[in-house]
């Protein structure tokens, strides 16, 4: 049994469908790369596994739990961790006080201080300066804190990159390596081809609200470059 089963899953706005009977699966420990083009319904997708977006059809096994009546809190219990499009943090608040928001997983503060800025020695120069306020790779270093903290079984990422520096986004995705490479499954979406495929385990294309390949990195890195080409 996988990690994550989707089965047939669609979702739409309104009366309008964008993501047409979906079936993928994230192995434990796997790292799968989400790639496709704008508007293919990635980020869709995405929301409705983190239990922000409902389906209009389908279901979601996590862990062997059929979640797809939970609500998005009830899923991040059941170990279900998602970065959303466009920084998962409260803009609002400082940096102490969004790491505060993971101490209901059971980390007290102090340990979530310890963990966070131990491995994002940033975010304590700047522990009290609203989250709003700092540069975007220092928003995403907060949001992936949350995640060390949290270890989720799986974490959800879409385009982490989005809006950053090549080397910040490089620096980033060091650290979702590390993540990685302590058995914590990724489900992540990324534009950068490049820069995801040679940490993922399997990757897949979606297009026009369906998945229209899934492979291995080699293969998919082929079937893009093919299709990029026209052919
Ligand atoms: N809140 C919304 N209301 C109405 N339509 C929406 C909404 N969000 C997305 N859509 C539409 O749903 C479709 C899928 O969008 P989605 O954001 O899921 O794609 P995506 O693959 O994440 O794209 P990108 O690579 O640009 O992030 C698009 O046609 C988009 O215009
Ligand atoms: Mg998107």
């Amino acid at each position: 049994m996988s990690l994550l089963e989707l089965n047939s899953l669609s979702a739409a706005y309104g009366t309008i469908e964008v993501v047409h009977q979906v079936s993928l699966t994230v192995e434990a420990g796997e790292v799968l790369a989400l790639l496709g083009s704008n508007g293919g319904g990635k980020s869709t997708l995405m929301n409705v596994v983190s239990g922000i977006h409902a389906p209009t059809q389908g279901t979601i096994t996590f862990d062997g739990q059929d979640v797809t009546k939970l609500s998005a809190s009830e899923r991040v219990k059941a170990g279900i961790c998602a970065i959303p499009e466009g920084r998962g943090i409260f803009p609002n608040l400082t940096v102490k006080e969004n790491l505060r928001l993971a101490t209901y997983a059971g980390v007290s503060q102090a340990d979530v201080e310890a963990i966070a800025f131990d491995r994002f020695p940033r975010l304590a120069e700047r522990k009290s300066q609203l989250a709003g306020t700092m540069s975007g790779g220092e928003q995403q270093m907060l949001a992936l804190a949350r995640a060390f903290v949290v270890k989720p079984k799986l974490l959800i990422l879409d385009e982490l990159s989005m809006g950053l520096a090549p080397l910040i986004v490089q620096d980033l995705y060091s650290r979702v390596a590390a993540l990685a490479a302590e058995g914590m499954a990724l489900l992540v979406v990324e534009q950068f081809a490049r820069t995801i495929l040679p940490l993922a385990n399997r990757a897949a294309i979606m297009s026009h609200g369906v998945i229209t390949h899934v492979g291995t990195p080699d293969e998919i890195e082929h079937t893009l470059s093919a299709s990029y080409l026209g052919a």
